[in-house]
């Protein structure tokens, strides 16, 4: 049994599982259930890539049933084959169902969409990318009915691009936009249901480099902000000094000059003035530098995951934009792990506070 947090005997199937974000949720996944007594359920075309992850898994969790299910999920029969190995599974005692709808393709991006015309190609695309997922998951549902002390989970493994559009992606945008809307509705009809569509790394390498860019423009102008305040700070300081021997030597010389006095006192108060004027330009720079340092931390943070889908994306797309944007992230050694994205989704997953249908990007967690 392991010893870090996890969902105790529990069903999963993933699919997509053969490479990239579905093959280190599998092995995250062994790491999170009792070994003896849950089912670990993976699909993909695959069939070598996916008995090598079997052989993988088993060394780690060797209780643990894993099933490998070859099928092409753009086929009707092949989903359907993925439910029956699910009916087959005893799984009587599990706790936790949980079905990742991870497969999904990129699609055809070196075109635009004025580009399609073929039915037939946009419906193969979609019928993969969008329908399948609906009957897998129905299916799934069916052959695990609701039970009491069982939680059912179903995740769709979502992008930003399912609630903003990108040139030259118009398959890979409308099939996620279609899937996230699915697992709302199906959130919205299913109370007893967790669904959770997850965006695992965002695939918006353009407008990461621009919150870059303007981050670190907002720490340089921070800089120079902080600076001239403590500048300001400091002559602020030497004329409130050198305001008070004015107030003194005035005071002496008070009965032989009224109008020194004056002035002195004037020149005191507009210090005193200056002095917390430079105050407050003095918090609000440290306000600042600390807010620009925080923007930083957060663009670093924003990268796409390093996967075959990125390779396509930045070697194929048709949008200049788009694919030097994806090409200048990986050049930078931006992209990120699998493995750092598939943990935060086991922390929310474990700790299960997502309000069910709800759209989550890595970066809110
Ligand atoms: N990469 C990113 O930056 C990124 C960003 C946001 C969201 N996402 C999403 O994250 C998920 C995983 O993406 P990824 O980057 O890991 O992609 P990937 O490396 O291209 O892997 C895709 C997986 O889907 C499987 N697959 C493809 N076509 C299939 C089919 N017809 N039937 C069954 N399985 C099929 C592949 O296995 P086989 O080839 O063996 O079938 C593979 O295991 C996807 O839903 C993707 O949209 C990725």
């Amino acid at each position: 049994m392991s010893d870090v947090p996890g969902f105790g005997k529990a069903l999963v199937i993933i699919t997509g599982a053969s490479r990239g974000f579905g093959r280190a949720l599998a092995l995250e996944i062994a790491a999170r259930v009792d070994a003896a007594g849950s089912v670990l359920v993976l699909a993909a075309r695959s069939e070598d890539k996916l008995h090598e992850l079997q052989t993988h898994v088993t060394r780690v969790a060797s209780e643990l049933n894993v099933r490998c299910v070859t099928a092409d999920l753009s086929r009707k029969e092949d989903v359907e084959r993925v439910i029956t190995v699910i009916r087959e599974t005893q799984c009587a005692d599990i706790d936790h169902l949980l079905l990742f709808n991870n497969a999904a393709s990129l699609g055809d991006v070196s075109r635009y969409g004025r580009d399609f015309t073929d039915v037939d190609e946009v419906d193969s695309y979609l019928s993969f990318n969008v329908s399948s997922a609906l009957c897998l998951t129905t299916g799934v549902l069916r052959a695990v009915p609701r039970r009491v002390g069982l939680t059912r989970v179903i995740i769709n493994i979502s992008s930003l691009c399912a609630i903003k559009p990108f040139a030259s992606w118009i398959l890979y945008c409308t099939g996620k936009a279609a899937r996230e809307m699915m697992f709302r509705v199906l959130a919205k009809e299913e109370p007893d249901l967790r669904v959770l569509s997850y965006a695992p790394g965002t695939t918006t390498p353009r407008e990461q480099a621009l919150m870059l860019f303007s981050s670190l423009l907002l720490f340089t102008s921070s800089l120079l902000l902080f600076t001239s305040s403590l500048l300001l700070f400091t002559s602020s300081l030497l004329l409130f000094t050198s305001s008070l021997l004015l107030f003194t030597s005035s005071l002496l010389l008070f009965t032989s000059s009224l109008l020194l006095f004056t002035s002195s006192l004037l020149l005191f108060i507009s210090s005193l003035l200056l002095f917390t004027s430079s105050l407050l330009l003095f918090t609000s720079s440290l306000l600042l530098f600390t807010s620009s340092l925080l923007g930083i931390k957060a663009s670093a943070k924003s990268r796409p995951l390093d996967t075959d889908m990125q390779l396509q994306a930045r070697s194929s797309s048709a949008d200049d934009s788009v694919r030097s944007a994806c090409s200048a992230v990986h050049a930078q050694g931006q992209l990120l792990t699998c493995e750092a994205s598939v943990s935060k989704l086991m922390k929310v997953l474990l700790e299960g506070n997502f309000t069910s249908g709800a759209h989550l990007d890595f970066y809110d967690v």
